[in-house]
């Protein structure tokens, strides 16, 4: 199982807070089952430049005490207007992968925005991952948006939307369509934004079968240990 968006990392935004938290926040999802963590603190450009990110979370990973083996470090990247041209993009992609996860912003989505996703991918080796797919639905539904990212992008979605007795059968259908490529807690914290992939798999696994979960897992695992990825 890996959680692949994680606000875990100790201090760097509205995430965890100390590295006390932390190391309760990864407790939590080793002990759910969680083998890999990817930690994606925000990155809003307009904040920082990422090579003060990137310091800022270099000491951050060095804080904790655990060995770092199940952790993979990457960002959630804000999209904004001139993100195609950032020559420094590729120093946000997810570690040992080609990943850039990206969170779209809550309005309409414009077509010269998801053209300038394809120009970063045109431009660099990176492949961009929609953040919490599962966010955006409602807003993009008098579009085609969320068929062309899920056509054109690969797609993470959050484990609440699984656990949600309210949005599960839609969750259920995106896996069934084949439109999740990652499944992420985005936790924040033990409490009100929690991890939680154990429950996402276990209803996973209830409603569509281990074959499923195995079917899951393999295609995750091969997007992962590949390490670079060009088709999807
Ligand atoms: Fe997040």
């Amino acid at each position: 199982m890996i959680d692949f968006h994680s606000h875990i990392l100790p201090g760097m935004d509205d995430g965890s807070k100390n590295v006390a938290e932390s190391m309760e926040m990864m407790e939590a999802s080793f002990s759910q089952g969680v083998e890999m963590i990817v930690a994606t603190p925000h990155f809003y450009p307009w904040l920082e430049s990422p090579e003060d990110f990137l310091a800022r979370r270099a000491s951050a990973i060095k804080s904790l005490p655990l060995p770092l083996d199940k952790i993979r470090v990457g960002a959630e990247v804000a999209y904004y207007d001139g993100i195609v041209y950032s020559e420094d993009i590729e120093l946000l992609k997810i570690s040992e992968t080609d990943f850039l996860l990206v969170e779209m912003p809550m309005t309409v989505w414009t077509r010269r925005m998801l053209d300038s996703l394809h120009a970063i991918e045109n431009r660099t080796r990176l492949k961009v991952v929609i953040a919490h797919l599962d966010r955006y639905l409602r807003l993009q539904k008098r579009t085609a948006n969320i068929d062309y990212v899920c056509d054109n992008f690969f797609i993470q979605v959050n484990a609440d939307y699984f656990i949600n007795r309210g949005t599960q059968r839609k969750a259920l259908k995106l896996i069934n369509e084949n439109s999740v490529d990652f499944i992420g807690s985005d936790c924040h914290n033990l409490t009100s934004r929690p991890p939680n992939m154990g429950e996402a798999y276990q209803t996973i696994e209830k409603k569509l079968g281990i074959k499923s979960v195995n079917a899951f897992n393999d295609k995750q695992n091969q997007y992962l240990e590949g390490g670079l990825i060009y088709e999807r």
